[in-house]
């Protein structure tokens, strides 16, 4: 169900529309490396929200963890929820304390805009795409920033990792406006043919499509790009823009917003 919009804006400036951007942890991070974030591609993302932001839209980023996240929480199987006889305990609070650090280094590189942080352990409970939160507090003019964490669950799992692709999923469908979604990856240009040098780019995939991707089982405890291609599907049941596209190249974030294409892949619904 849609959500009302309830909040004032500044009637000087044009309304166009909301952005949702995942800043794949893959993208925002060394994966193989324990808490490694590439500063400079980050930087990038964050001019380019400026620059959607002058343009008169609201932004939604939500990040991934990356190597703040997935490491540990595999290392302590934290996506299994709670074990008994396994000590997990001192693993969760510092999961959380390490994607406290990638996120405040997201939050300072978007410092120059008015934005709202807002850690899914705060306000979620349960994990994947039927997690229970109030999404309104998304809605005041701002951009917004969240990721994949941490969170509560009910027993007998107590806790449990929610991928920032659920948390995709849920904003896409569920607050008004929406116009694109954009999944910026890192080391790809989108959805290919085929694994490796002869592999393509599928400008479009539609639903039943074939495309080759490789699930990272030694490093990704949420569903890497298998879990993101089935949210982006269910996400263009709603909204007409939904991309993947390489988040080195921020400029094709910004084209797809301005001139409805890029080189990349949109997923279609039809
Ligand atoms: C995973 O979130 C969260 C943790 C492992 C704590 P995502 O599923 O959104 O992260 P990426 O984009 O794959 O790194």
């Amino acid at each position: 169900m849609k959500r009302r919009y309830r909040f004032e804006r500044d009637p000087s400036r044009q309304f166009m529309g909301r952005v949702i951007m995942k800043w794949g942890g893959g993208l925002i991070s060394d994966k193989s490396t324990l808490c490694t974030a590439y500063a400079d591609r980050i930087s990038a993302l964050a001019k380019c929200v400026g620059k959607l932001v002058s343009k008169g839209h609201e932004v939604i980023v939500v990040h991934g963890a990356g190597s703040f996240g997935h490491l540990r929480a595999r290392e302590y199987k934290l996506s299994e929820g709670d074990i008994p006889g396994f000590d997990q305990e001192d693993a969760v609070i510092l999961v959380r304390k390490d994607m406290d650090h990638l996120h405040e280094i997201v939050l300072a590189s978007l410092n120059t805009m008015d934005t709202f942080s807002h850690a899914p352990r705060d306000f979620v409970k349960n994990t994947g795409a039927k997690f229970t939160g109030d999404l309104d507090r998304f809605l005041r003019p701002g951009v917004h920033i969240t990721f994949g964490d941490v969170v509560d669950c009910d027993p007998p799992l107590n806790f449990g990792i929610l991928s920032g692709d659920d948390l995709m999923l849920r904003l896409s469908v569920e607050l008004p406006d929406v116009t694109h979604v954009i999944f910026a990856m890192g080391d790809t240009p989108g959805l290919m043919t085929t694994p490796g040098a002869d592999g393509e780019l599928i400008p479009i995939w539609r639903v039943d499509d074939q495309f080759s991707g490789q699930h990272e089982h030694g490093i990704d405890v949420t569903g890497g790009i298998f879990l993101k291609t089935e949210r982006a599907a269910a996400i263009s049941q709603h909204v007409e823009h939904v991309w993947f596209v390489d988040g080195l190249h921020t400029e094709r974030i910004l084209e797809i917003v301005e001139n409805g294409y890029t080189y990349g892949t949109r997923i279609s619904n039809s």
